[in-house]
């Protein structure tokens, strides 16, 4: 099996020291990350509250990294321009969450930024939101809060959506978000993640995280 030497490390923020933010930042930046994933919180889509569009807003004068914003809210809608005018480059929109998600991606597409559709585990994706979404990001947690262990299932998932890209002709990214680990980074990338999201694992030893998976792909 081949595995492209192109699988992006995208670090999340939220496992880092919220009162040393922009250390964070810097660590993702000086380990060669392109992006930067922020989770958005609402208290009632999961069972946690974090960020808000000033966090994303003040990283965008601190930083040029990718502002990969995963929005948790029950009510996306109210709150997606407010995240694309305080400069998120990348919007992730959970399926389970209210509205019309083909709507909500429309709104990200018309303001040219790309769009992502998040899918909890155990919700598959609907196929025919496949051919408008950039990305597609797999939980391998249920959603709320970083640390947590990840849960073997979602391994299926992305095969099952390696396969569909492939038969459909469709050129979505996919991404895993959640748990993974220094040592399940290499068997997700086999499998064909394009892009890790990691949070506790990265921060804990971000050189490594990152040495370890390029020398795997290598
Ligand atoms: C979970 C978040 C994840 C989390 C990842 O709700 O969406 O982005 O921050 O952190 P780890 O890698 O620690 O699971
Ligand atoms: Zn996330």
């Amino acid at each position: 099996m081949v595995i492209s030497a192109m699988v992006a490390i995208v670090p999340s923020i939220l496992s880092y020291d919220q009162c040393e933010l922009l250390r964070g930042v810097r660590i993702a930046e000086e380990c060669g990350a392109q992006r930067l994933h922020i989770d958005i919180m609402d208290g009632v889509f999961v069972d946690n509250i974090s960020f808000g569009p000033q966090i994303v807003h003040d990283l965008r004068r601190h930083t040029s990294l990718k502002l990969d914003v995963h929005l948790m809210l029950q009510q996306p809608v109210r709150f997606i321009e407010r995240f694309i005018e305080a400069g998120a480059d990348n919007i992730a929109i959970h399926q389970e969450s209210s509205g019309e998600i083909i709507d909500l991606l429309s709104i990200i597409r018309q303001n040219h930024r790309t769009c992502a559709l998040a899918i909890n585990p155990g919700t598959s994706p609907m196929e025919e939101l496949l051919p408008i979404v950039d990305e597609v990001v797999v939980m391998g947690v249920h959603p709320g809060f970083g640390g947590q262990k990840f849960i073997p299932e979602t391994m299926n998932t992305i095969t099952s959506l390696v396969e569909y890209r492939k038969n459909n002709g469709l050129n979505y990214q996919i991404a895993v978000d959640g748990g993974v680990t220094i040592g399940l980074a290499p068997q997700l990338a086999e499998i064909g993640t394009d892009i890790i999201i990691s949070g506790n694992s990265f921060f804990r030893a971000p050189q490594q995280f990152v040495h370890s998976l390029r020398r795997y792909l290598e």
